[in-house]
């Protein structure tokens, strides 16, 4: 398996289409060997050279974490979106080789759990795979709660139901009732945590009955995704310790965009989440589009921070603090 820059170059061994929109790719080392290993919840970066830009996508691992021969990751298609889901449905065949980081954990498993709830929608399920699979050798009960849009979407619930039983409970829309995010959470046990990963509503609604049910903060976990970003309109800023103007195409994150200019910043998630790329805001004539989960409201208000893997700008000058 050979390295750059800390980057992994994976074989893609198999593509199956799992829904009309989501493909399930297989990557392998192309000598055979282990892959580095990682706990459920946890995701890769795969780096995907566009046109002009190399889009770094994140995706969560979906296969066991004990059996490191192979990783999994799940692409839902995103016609509206910045290109890479797209490219990696149309272009990258089996054969291919693809450019991967090793494995973060954003989104892992609270070892002191007495019962975990997962709620999850549509392609949010994959984190939760892993998750799973990760709890197979526990003994602490688990329950699965996964909502997809009808029978056609459905085929990783039913392969986790043919895995879990009836630890899984499957809400095929048309087929079973709705999903009941009160339901799940109301009286559970204490020391129950609950992992939500899926659209915006549904982790905004299980924030919210959560916080109306008295579920303390530390037992309420979330995930969401980077792909649904459909990048904005072009802008530029500057690096406050070089004087370097960067120029953030369409398509481009603001962290893409310093990358691409041979610049790093620190970052784990990609998606807003994580904290990591946290960057202070020394010069602002303008205005921040913030779309993280990090910052607080006062700290969007303030405007002295930014998110450059998410957040964008729409100004005349931005300078911060790299
Ligand atoms: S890299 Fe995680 S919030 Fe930006």
């Amino acid at each position: 398996m050979s390295q750059n820059n800390g980057t992994l170059n994976l074989r893609v061994a198999r593509i199956e289409a799992v829904t009309p929109e989501i493909k399930r790719f297989t990557l392998v080392s192309p000598t055979g060997a282990h892959l580095p290993a990682f706990s459920g919840g946890s995701h890769v970066v795969v780096l995907i050279a566009n046109q002009q830009n190399t889009l770094r996508n994140p995706y969560s691992l979906l296969s066991s974490p004990y059996d490191t021969s192979s990783y999994q990751i799940a692409v839902r298609r995103v016609d509206s979106g910045r290109g890479g889901s797209v490219s990696l449905h149309d272009t990258v065949a089996e054969g291919d080789l693809i450019e991967v980081t090793p494995p973060v954990n954003l989104f892992p498993l609270i070892k002191q759990a007495r019962l975990h709830l997962f709620i999850a929608g549509g392609v949010g399920i994959t984190p939760v795979i892993s998750q799973l699979e990760e709890l197979r050798l526990s003994k602490v009960p688990f329950e699965l709660h996964y909502a997809v849009r009808g029978e056609e979407h459905a085929q990783l619930g039913k392969e986790l139901q043919a895995t879990y039983g009836e630890q899984v409970h499957l809400y095929r829309k048309g087929i079973e009732s709705r999903l009941q995010i009160g339901r799940v959470l109301a009286d559970r046990p204490l020391g129950s945590h609950v992992y939500v990963c899926g659209p915006d509503s549904m982790i905004d609604a299980t924030l919210a009955c959560a916080r109306d049910l008295g579920w303390t903060d530390s037992h309420v976990h979330f995930e969401r995704f980077l792909e649904q970003s459909s990048g904005g309109e072009a802008f530029s800023f500057t690096l406050g310790r070089s004087g370097t103007t960067i120029e953030v195409s369409p398509d481009q994150t603001m962290l893409e965009a310093v990358e691409a200019a041979g610049y790093s910043m620190p970052y784990l998630c990609r998606g807003g989440a994580c904290g990591h790329c946290e960057t202070a805001v020394l010069e602002l004539d303008g205005e921040l589009l913030h779309s993280d989960d990090w910052l607080s409201d006062e700290d969007k208000a303030g405007r002295q921070k930014i998110m450059p893997c998410v957040s964008r700008a729409k100004c005349n000058r931005l300078v911060i603090d790299l």
